[in-house]
């Protein structure tokens, strides 16, 4: 292990493969997420070296700031790139319209695809190198409510397959790991965690760290976390009117939880 970015290293997953990145030897991190007083800290507690960018993802020169610090910092090395950081609102589409569909894009979406473009050259020039992209099950099962999240997570998950079948001669690897219901400041799933049937579908942000890293440093293609969630995106597959008539019905309620978002500033967008 050399250089990797994480980006959304300030809590969560990000954070947690952060810390489980630091554990290999000769690793160097550079730490990507808005909230600079959280990274420092971070950094300040990793041990290994760690230097953080603080940045909105969103914005237009986000990426080029990215690479300018690995080129001033770590001499434009990159042998991991973990592309983590995202975010959901809920909201039927009949609420939140076409600018939720926006937020979600451009946060999961366009922000990772145009940091992967400023970076890919670093990583072709470092190989073997990897890239991890973070999407989910509901990149492969959708649920109301959650449309537009999901359709960042589809778009996400379609355009990782084609980038594998082209960096793989360049030798960069590229993975992706797709959670299910993991407590975080984001997605705190409160509603399953209060009850005792739904209690034990909750993850660790740890568990994501660990399958993260065997799809970076490990070289794995897909990972779901837990691993049985692979059965809900088989069934639609097979069973797509099974899946629809499971998720349209009232049952399906209890799997549709608040987000961070939701909580602190409303689900509507505007
Ligand atoms: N937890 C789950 O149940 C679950 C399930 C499936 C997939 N995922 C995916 O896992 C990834 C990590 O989520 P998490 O659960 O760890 O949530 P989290 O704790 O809320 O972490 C999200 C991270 O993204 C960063 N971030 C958000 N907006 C940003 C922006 N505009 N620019 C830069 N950084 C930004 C946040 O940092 P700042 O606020 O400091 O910028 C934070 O570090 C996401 O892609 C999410 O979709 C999570």
């Amino acid at each position: 292990m050399g250089v990797a970015v994480v980006t959304g290293a300030s809590t969560g997953i990000g954070k947690a493969t952060a810390q489980r990145l630091a554990r290999d030897p000769g690793v160097e991190l550079v730490l990507v997420a808005r909230r600079e007083e959280l990274l420092r800290k971070l950094a300040e507690s990793l041990p290994c070296p760690a230097t953080w960018v603080a940045v909105d993802l969103t914005a237009e020169d986000a990426p080029q700031r990215v690479r300018a610090h690995l080129e001033a910092e770590h001499g434009g090395d990159l042998h991991l790139l973990v592309n983590n950081a995202g975010a959901a609102w809920r909201g039927s589409f009949a609420e939140t319209g076409y600018a939720n569909v926006h937020r979600h894009m451009e946060l999961n979406f366009d922000a990772v695809v145009r940091l992967t473009e400023a970076l890919l050259p670093l990583l072709r020039k470092s190989a073997p190198s990897a890239i991890v992209n973070v999407a989910s099950t509901a990149g492969r099962v959708s649920r109301a409510r959650t449309g537009a999240y999901s359709a960042s997570k589809f778009a996400l998950i379609g355009w990782s397959d084609s980038l594998y079948a082209e960096e793989g001669a360049h030798g960069v690897h590229v993975g992706l790991v797709l959670p299910g219901f993991v407590r975080t400041e984001g997605f705190p799933a409160t509603e399953l965690r209060e009850k005792a049937a739904t209690r034990w579908i909750v993850s660790k942000p740890e568990t994501v760290a660990e399958a993260i890293h065997r799809c970076g440093p490990g070289r794995k293609a897909e990972r779901y976390v837990p691993r049985p969630y692979a059965l809900a995106a088989a069934l639609r597959i097979l069973a797509p009117s099974l899946v629809r008539r499971v998720l349209s019905g009232g049952a399906a309620e209890n799997l549709t939880t608040s987000t961070g978002n939701d909580r602190d500033r409303g689900s509507k967008p505007g």
